[in-house]
């Protein structure tokens, strides 16, 4: 798919503010500094859209872009940074449990884990929560880059038996860079399949 198109709409703490649900939705999520913001800039190609730091935490709200005039593409705020405060902490969790559980044309959450460090449980609880709640997901091995492909491939493995453990079906997963646009086609494919499906499903209703 070809991103003609990579506008900013608004930044939200409600769900309710949020631009209409008429158009799927595509969320990223994961700790902070997994490299949530600059997956987007990569994917759109467009490096400032959305706003990236060598520090955590940098993303606060629910952040929409339209792409293509067509879907949404979210940037949410990190978990897991451990300078926050608790009561920083609680607000995150309903904010974005209550966007992720009510959302109503979500149709894909990317959860993105860094390809270097072995599974962390806040990321597997997380996955966890989304599974029992029946919101689909694929995971995003971030950061490739950092690394030889020999070792990406090792902690991926790694992972996915992990996963293995607790789930029937392993998500679909992807491995990324943005510094050297590593998963970008294969990425924005899935996106194109599961907007080709939903307005098959919609044609059929
Ligand atoms: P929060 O908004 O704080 O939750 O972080 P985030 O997940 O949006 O991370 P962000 O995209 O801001 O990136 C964090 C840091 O990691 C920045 O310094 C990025 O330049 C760096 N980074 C992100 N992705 C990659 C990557 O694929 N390769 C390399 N080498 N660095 C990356
Ligand atoms: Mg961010």
């Amino acid at each position: 798919m070809n991103i003609q198109e990579a506008k900013f709409l608004m930044s939200n703490s409600r769900l309710e503010d949020c631009p209409p649900p008429t158009l799927p939705e595509y969320a990223f999520i994961g700790r902070s500094n997994v490299g949530k913001s600059s997956l987007i800039n990569m994917l759109t190609g467009q490096k400032g859209l959305a706003k990236t730091s060598s520090l955590p935490g940098k993303t606060q709200l629910i952040n929409h872009f339209l792409i293509n005039n067509n879907w949404y593409l979210v940037d949410l705020p990190g978990y897991g940074y451990a300078r926050v405060s608790k009561d920083s902490r609680v607000k995150w969790g309903r904010m974005i449990n209550y966007y992720l559980r009510k959302r109503e044309n979500l149709a894909c959450v990317f959860v993105l884990l860094d390809s270097r460090h072995p599974p962390q449980a806040v990321d597997l609880e997380f996955m966890e929560q989304l599974g029992a709640e029946g919101i689909p997901f694929v995971m995003v091995f971030t950061k490739a880059d950092k690394q030889s492909g020999s070792r990406t491939q090792q902690n991926v493995v790694t992972y996915l038996q992990t996963m293995q453990q607790s789930w029937d079906e392993v998500p679909r997963h992807f491995i990324t860079s943005a510094e050297d646009k590593t998963g970008r086609e294969e990425i924005l494919q899935f996106i194109a399949d599961v907007n080709e499906q939903l307005a098959q499903e919609a044609d059929n209703a």
